[in-house]
């Protein structure tokens, strides 16, 4: 396993459990299918969905751990489904360290390999869960309207603030809202608690994904185990970015940024690395750290408010790695 949750061994002691869950759902199938699934699901994600739910379970007032693990299971399936659809869409090469199916054979075989796996994540949720399966449905709608509205967008970088929030908040924040919601609710938590983590959760993967869109600039692709620098190339504009052209808008008479990135939809990797030294040099990386952090503050307020102090604590160091982390 990946080694995010090292310090957290009992996190870490029930995400095993997660793992062979999630390989025993996969027994059945086609074996073509089965084996690229299960490479995936071997390379060394950092399971933070299921690590979520797994946390907030324990704000609850049963034990359910067989039903915490099944739901656990569901959201990283989700999750993994939307990244392979995620790299046909984005055409990328690699992913958790390995080939991309879409690289590695062709996008039809990852289309369904992806189908496959969000069909048995669905037919994994067995009606005991109360709320839980129509907050499974809104937040992987949300997930897929904001992918449909980012490849619409591609070309378009200027784009404002909201509108990448927006964004963020369905690819990204959605899933980890649900994630935080769902260990508490199965569990039978306060109300209260269940709001809170839903809030927090919410507020954890906005400064994830500004993270990661800032990893795109700066990061290692050996440690993150995916290509650098896509985002621009892609297309996609995210708040370094945004935050640049800003401050260009305001402080410069030449714009050469504005200028770029107005000429065409698709620059070149020339281009692209010219971008990427202009986004730099305007401190849009010190501006996305800044936005990330009104977001980490508003997500603070309620781990400090929560029933239990253990779990406060854990989510705490939870996103100090989040948003230290370097893959
Ligand atoms: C990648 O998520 C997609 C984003 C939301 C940025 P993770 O960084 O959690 O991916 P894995 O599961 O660890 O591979
Ligand atoms: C997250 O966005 C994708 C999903 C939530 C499906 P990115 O496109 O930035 O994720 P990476 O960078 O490919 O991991
Ligand atoms: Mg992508
Ligand atoms: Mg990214």
């Amino acid at each position: 396993m990946n080694d995010f949750w090292i310090n957290e061994p009992r996190v870490a002691q029930q995400l095993q459990h997660v793992r062979s869950f999630i390989v025993s759902s996969l027994e059945h199938a086609n074996p073509f299918i089965r084996d690229l699934l299960l490479e995936r699901v071997a390379s060394g994600g950092k399971l933070i969905r299921p690590g979520l739910v797994i946390v907030g379970s324990a704000l609850g007032t049963e034990e359910r751990e067989d039903a915490v693990v099944r739901i656990a299971s569901v959201l990283e399936m989700i999750h993994i489904a939307s990244l392979i659809h995620d790299d046909i869409i984005d055409g990328a090469k690699m992913r958790r360290g390995i080939p991309t199916i879409n690289a590695l054979l062709d996008p039809k075989k990852a289309v369904i390999a992806g189908d496959y796996l969000l069909s048995r994540a669905m037919s994994l949720i067995n009606g005991t869960e109360g709320q839980l399966p129509v907050a499974v449905a809104n937040a992987f709608s949300r997930l897929v309207v904001s992918e449909l509205d980012q490849d619409a967008g591609i070309g378009n970088f200027f784009i404002s603030q909201n509108t990448y929030i927006r964004r963020i908040a369905g690819k990204t924040a959605a899933l980890f809202a649900l994630s935080s919601y769902a260990g508490v609710a199965v569990a039978k938590g306060s109300t209260l608690d269940q709001i809170r983590m839903h809030r927090i959760g919410y507020c954890l993967g906005i400064a994830f994904q500004i993270q990661d869109d800032m990893l795109d600039f700066t990061g290692d692709e050996t440690k993150l185990g995916k290509e650098v620098g896509q985002d621009i190339l892609g297309g996609i504009p995210t708040i370094p970015l945004i935050t640049a052209l800003e401050i260009e808008s305001k402080t410069s008479t030449q714009k050469p940024l504005s200028t770029l990135l107005a000429k065409k939809k698709r620059l070149t990797r020339k281009e692209s690395r010219r971008a990427v030294d202009l986004v730099i040099g305007y401190g849009g990386l010190e501006q996305a750290t800044t936005l990330a952090e009104i977001y980490i503050q508003r997500a603070m307020n309620d781990i400090n408010a929560l029933s239990n102090s253990e779990v406060a604590a854990q989510l705490t160091r939870l996103y100090l790695r989040l948003t230290h982390r370097q893959h």
